[in-house]
């Protein structure tokens, strides 16, 4: 297991790939010459994942490090009771009102406290990274869990690329804003686009994924395609769906939902059965998929990942940082 807490000042050089290697590597990527080494990743050929839509299989490895030993949920349950508010608010409507979402082509943009800047093509963002799938317990602030299987890469790996300067402190990710699109942004449920964001060293962390895909596919709609973030530490609200943009700031984001009801949703975030939410307890947990009748099991805190992740917040007062 690498060191829990990551400073980003402490990048060893040769960890970030130079803005001119970068850049020459995307132009190769946009060549035939760069394509055929992408898709022979671990041997086999895939195609470039920027083109593949919803339910494509991928290429990956299984990452045993990472990944908890629960039986994950059924993919019916993982892809039929979601959280997108851009395509409703209840649990079905995303899965119903996402299906014509287009995903393809698409472009995030890069700016902020970072030295290389700039609007990318999904495939420039995804193809130098290796695909892993890690099985994951989620867990939403409504007091609800689940096991997923998802496939995706170290965020960290993709942040170094773009240099976050010293005054980088935080990162801030937002959803595509396109009304057209998402029939909720038409509404004001939510302040648009979807904001989160994450402390550097937080985003840093070894088990904070950029996510692609789910039981060896990719993503589908209803759950964030085709790049989101999972943070398996955090209440869900932090994994947010369909990013198109990321920028490096120095001061904490403003985030949709601690913007909404700052009283309720906190930017940390971290899965805490000692601090409920106001209008309900947090101390136990409903997992998704088990029978009526199974007992609610005791939330663990960090979501079970304190040994990993707990050195992040030392010398926080949780319940004020909540
Ligand atoms: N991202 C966007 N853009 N919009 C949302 O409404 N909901 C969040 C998060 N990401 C949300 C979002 C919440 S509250 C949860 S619990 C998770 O997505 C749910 O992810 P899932 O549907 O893949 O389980």
């Amino acid at each position: 297991m690498r060191n829990a807490s990551f400073d980003v000042n402490r990048i060893a050089p040769s960890d970030i790939t130079p803005p001119d290697k970068f850049l020459t590597r995307r132009s190769l990527l946009a060549g035939g010459l760069g394509l055929a080494a992408a898709q022979t990743i671990g041997g086999f050929l895939r195609p470039a994942y920027g083109q593949s839509a919803p339910g494509t299989a991928l290429t990956y490895t299984h990452n045993v490090e990472y990944s908890a030993a629960d039986t994950p949920n059924t993919f019916k349950d993982i892809s039929t009771y979601n959280n997108y508010y851009e395509f409703g608010t209840d649990k079905s409507d995303p899965a119903e009102n996402s299906k014509n979402f287009r995903t393809q082509p698409w472009n995030v943009t890069v700016g902020g406290e970072c030295e290389v800047a700039g609007t990318f093509s999904l495939e420039d963002i995804l193809k130098p990274h290796p695909l892993e799938e890690r099985i994951y317990r989620m867990r939403c602030v409504e007091a609800w869990s689940m096991i997923v299987p998802w496939v995706g890469f170290p965020l960290a790996d993709l942040l170094k690329r773009f240099k976050p300067t010293s005054k980088a402190k935080y990162v801030e990710f937002h959803t595509l804003l396109d009304p057209k699109q998402m029939p909720g942004e038409r509404g004001s449920v939510l302040d648009w686009p979807y904001v989160e964001g994450l402390r550097l060293d937080e985003a840093m962390h070894p088990l904070t994924l950029m996510t692609v895909g789910l039981y060896g596919k990719a993503l589908p709609n209803q759950n964030g395609a085709p790049l989101r973030l999972i943070v398996p530490w955090k209440y869900g609200f932090k994994g947010v769906k369909a990013i198109n943009t990321i920028r490096f700031v120095e001061r904490m984001p403003a985030t949709t939902w601690a913007k909404m009801a700052p009283g309720e949703y906190g930017f940390f975030a971290n899965v805490n059965p000692a601090v409920d939410h106001p209008r309900w307890s947090q101390a136990t947990e409903r997992h998704i998929g088990g029978s009526l009748f199974d007992q609610r099991r005791p939330t663990l805190p960090f979501n079970g990942y304190a040994s990993q992740v707990a050195p992040l917040y030392t010398g926080m007062n949780l319940k004020t940082y909540f």
